[in-house]
């Protein structure tokens, strides 16, 4: 079964979708810390707490060196929950991902723009590719198109690497992605709720609700 992240960093909102959605866990990148303002210890404390002890989490080092890239990494893999080390697929990154993987930590491979790229992750041992939909699309390019290309590059090399899609502003982009057959996905809050939030869905609800009250009043299902 795909596994289903959130992106984000609001508690509440985790909370919801803990709820009604079949959620893996939750991914971070340094922005969305930076603009919750939480630290990354305390965010997994709350994460933790709402999503149990099975969940994943996924934490971005933000050193610049391989050196430091990897320490960081040991460090995110010693705290107390099931964590993923993403680590940019740059030239420094790259380097890293191959020592990261001789420690047995498990690593995505993030900020993926193009197929090529993230098959040289895939070869340097990254365990998730997540390449960034809605960025490569406003730039002109075709999202879409570099996730397929991947997983097509995954299955014939027969790599054990999943696709984690990330990046995505409408439930279109995310809807053709997992069309693909890739491993993962991480949801914006925005877009996660878009997914359940046809326009027609209320309307539908409202009227049997209508229908119903007419005909047996209060009266629930069984009772009629
Ligand atoms: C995932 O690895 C990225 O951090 C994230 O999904 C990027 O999303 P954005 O393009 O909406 O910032």
């Amino acid at each position: 079964m795909i596994e289903l992240y959130l992106d984000t960093a609001d508690i509440e909102q985790v909370a919801r979708f803990k709820q009604c959605l079949p959620l893996k866990g939750v991914t971070t990148n340094p922005t969305i810390l930076a603009k919750s303002l939480t630290g990354l210890r305390d965010l997994l404390a709350s994460l933790a707490e709402i999503m149990g002890p099975n969940a994943r989490f996924f934490a971005q080092v933000v050193s610049t060196t391989v050196e430091g890239m990897v320490e960081e990494a040991k460090k995110i893999n010693q705290l107390p929950y099931d964590m993923v080390v993403k680590v940019p697929a740059t030239e420094v990154g790259l380097a890293a991902i191959k020592q990261i993987k001789q420690e047995g930590i498990v690593v995505l491979a993030t900020a993926i723009y193009s197929a090529q790229q993230g098959f040289l992750a895939a070869l340097c041992g990254a365990d998730y590719l997540a390449p960034y939909v809605n960025r490569i699309d406003t730039m002109g390019a075709d999202g879409v198109g570099v996730v397929a290309d991947l997983q097509h590059l995954i299955n014939q090399h027969r790599l054990p690497t999943k696709i984690l899609a990330a990046s995505f502003k409408n439930t279109q982009q995310a809807l053709e992605v997992m069309k693909l057959g890739i491993g993962a996905i991480t949801l914006p809050v925005e877009v996660a709720a878009q997914m359940f939030a046809h326009p027609a869905v209320q309307p539908a609800v409202d009227q049997f609700s209508k229908d119903w009250h007419g005909a047996f009043a209060d009266k629930l299902s069984f009772e009629s």
